[in-house]
C-alpha cells in the first residue's frame, strides 16, 4: 500500500470499491434480542405476508417492554460527559439536578421522570426541545405534564434578568387561565431555571432509573394527529 492510498483511505477519501463504501454494519444482520427469534428475511414492507407480520407481531412487545426505557435512558446517558457552552454543569447534570428537587419536593413518580427528561434534547434541538420530550413521553403521562413540556422554554423566559436580545420576558401571557398555566411556570421556576447548581447533591440516576422503566411500562394513550 502506497503512502498516499494509506492517507486516502485513512481519511475516507481516494477511490474505494462499492463493497468499501458499505457501512460494514450493513453486512452483518443485526442481533436479535434473543437467539430463539426468527428474521423476516424481506427486502420491504410491502413484500411481508400474513406469516411475516404474525411473526414481526409476536416478537415486537417483549422487545418494546426490554428495550424502550433502556434506550431512552441510553439517550440521555449520550450526554453524560459532554462539555458545556457556559453553564457549570452539562445538560445531563441539569436533567438529573431537576429530577432530584422534584423527588425532594415530594412529586410523584411521573413528575420526576418527566423532569429527568424534560431537556433531553435541549442540544440536539434546542428550538424545539420542548416538543422533543413531550413527543418522547407523551403517551405515558398526563395532559399537565405533556403542556408544560411542550411551553417550558416560554415560561422560562420569565426568569430572563436582563437578557440582551429581545426576548419577551411575559410571551407565557397568553395562556394565563389555562389549566395548565401554573404547574408550568411552578415547574420551570423550581425545577428548570435553577438547576444549574454546581455541587449540588443530586440523586444518584439509579434512583430514578426504576421510575423510568414503569413509565414506559404504562398503557400508553393513544394520541390523536389531526
Ligand atoms: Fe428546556
Ligand atoms: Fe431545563
Amino acid at each position: 500500500m502506497t503512502d498516499q492510498v494509506a492517507h486516502d483511505q485513512k481519511n475516507g477519501s481516494g477511490p474505494r470499491s462499492a463493497d468499501d463504501r458499505r457501512d460494514p454494519d450493513t453486512k452483518a444482520r443485526a442481533a436479535l434480542l434473543y437467539p430463539d427469534w426468527r428474521y423476516i428475511e424481506q427486502p420491504a414492507l410491502e413484500d411481508y405476508r400474513a406469516a411475516d407480520w404474525a411473526l414481526l407481531n409476536g416478537q415486537k412487545p417483549t422487545y418494546f417492554a426490554d428495550q424502550q426505557a433502556k434506550q431512552a435512558l441510553e439517550l440521555l446517558f449520550a450526554s453524560k460527559d459532554a462539555p458545556t457552552y457556559g453553564y457549570e454543569i452539562n445538560n445531563y447534570q441539569h436533567c438529573l439536578q431537576s429530577a432530584t428537587m422534584a423527588l425532594r419536593d415530594g412529586h410523584d413518580e411521573e413528575t420526576q421522570v418527566v423532569a429527568l427528561f424534560h431537556d433531553i434534547g435541549f442540544i440536539v434541538c434546542p428550538n424545539s426541545h420542548g416538543e422533543f420530550s413531550a413527543a418522547l413521553l407523551a403517551p405515558y403521562i398526563s395532559e399537565a405534564n405533556h403542556w408544560m413540556l411542550v411551553r417550558h422554554a416560554i415560561f422560562q423566559q420569565r426568569h430572563f434578568n436582563e437578557y440582551p436580545d429581545p426576548v419577551d420576558r411575559n410571551e407565557c401571557e397568553r395562556w394565563r387561565g389555562h389549566p395548565h398555566f401554573d404547574w408550568t411556570g411552578h415547574f420551570v421556576e423550581k425545577y428548570d431555571q435553577n438547576a444549574i447548581q454546581i455541587g449540588y447533591d443530586n440523586a444518584p440516576i439509579e434512583v430514578f432509573e426504576p421510575m423510568v422503566h414503569r413509565l414506559f411500562a404504562r398503557e400508553p394513550r393513544r394520541l390523536a394527529i389531526d
